[in-house]
């Protein structure tokens, strides 16, 4: 079965950037009358899957929404799980990652994560900086709205001291004051559970993204979906507001 998917990828017309918005995992384990951490630590699982698959097939950027700025909201004892988390994954993943050669970014406040996660990821960001097979942007304590007012309040700071000409600025040169800076905007965004909506992920970034929504549950997505998504990605056809080459 997977083989079969494998074989109807276009491998030379892979998206360079995939962006997942890993939801449902609280549904999963209330499915199997499982506390939402049960989910949460599946959901971890799928994470090492999916990586794994995209540094396989020579993606070379992924971005993971880990914890918005909206999950405060959550129950203090999750948020506390999260993090634990958060901090198993990169404590049991960090050599894998290393030796693949995949480097750790994050994108988000991370000043507002605990000292110990916090510590522990700003560590492996050290640690892999110099690779360059696959980046791997953890999107923690993000938020699209509040990226954008960071990146407003940095360009205000630069025209301010003189280092930048408030002319100059045009929609690339901003894009370099967000967190993903220079990187190729995602080509395709993925959201399991299904949620139809985007939970203020990357707003700048998506502009030109095209959508796979699915009803299954992230601990249930595996490496077959990836690979639905990204054969049903190369089906579509991105026009960028123009037309068919043959209209
Ligand atoms: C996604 O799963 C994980 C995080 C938001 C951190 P959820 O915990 O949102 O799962 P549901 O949406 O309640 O099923
Ligand atoms: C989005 O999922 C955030 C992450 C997956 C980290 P949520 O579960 O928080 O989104 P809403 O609340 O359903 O919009
Ligand atoms: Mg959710």
């Amino acid at each position: 079965m997977t083989e079969d998917l494998i074989k109807q990828m276009e491998l030379d017309k892979l998206p360079k950037h995939i962006a997942i918005i890993m939801d449902g995992n609280g549904r999963w384990a209330r499915k199997r009358f499982l506390p939402r951490t049960a989910g949460h630590k599946a959901g971890v699982d799928k994470v090492k899957e999916i990586v794994q698959t995209v540094g396989d097939l020579g993606i070379k950027y992924l971005t993971l929404y880990a914890f918005s700025t909206e999950n405060w909201n959550r129950p203090k004892e999750e948020i506390e799980s999260l993090m634990k988390l958060l901090l198993y994954y990169i404590r049991s993943e960090l050599k894998t990652l290393h030796k693949n050669e995949v480097r750790i970014q994050v994108i988000g406040d991370i000043s507002q994560i605990q000292t110990l996660p916090r510590k522990e990821i700003l560590r492996a960001v050290e640690m892999t900086k110099n690779n360059n097979k696959l980046i791997l942007n953890i999107a923690l304590n993000y938020g699209g709205r509040s990226e954008l007012v960071r990146a407003a309040k940095l360009f205000a700071k630069d025209v301010k001291d003189g280092r930048l000409d408030i002319n100059s600025i045009d929609e690339e040169s901003f894009k370099q004051y967000l967190y993903t800076g220079s990187q190729p905007d995602p080509d395709l965004l993925i959201r399991p559970s299904g949620e139809l909506r985007i939970s203020n992920f990357l707003l700048y970034q998506i502009a030109y993204s095209e959508f796979w929504f699915s009803n299954i549950y992230w601990p249930d997505f595996s490496k077959k979906h990836l690979y639905q998504a990204i054969i049903d990605f190369q089906q579509r056809d991105r026009r960028y507001g123009g037309i068919k080459d043959d209209e």
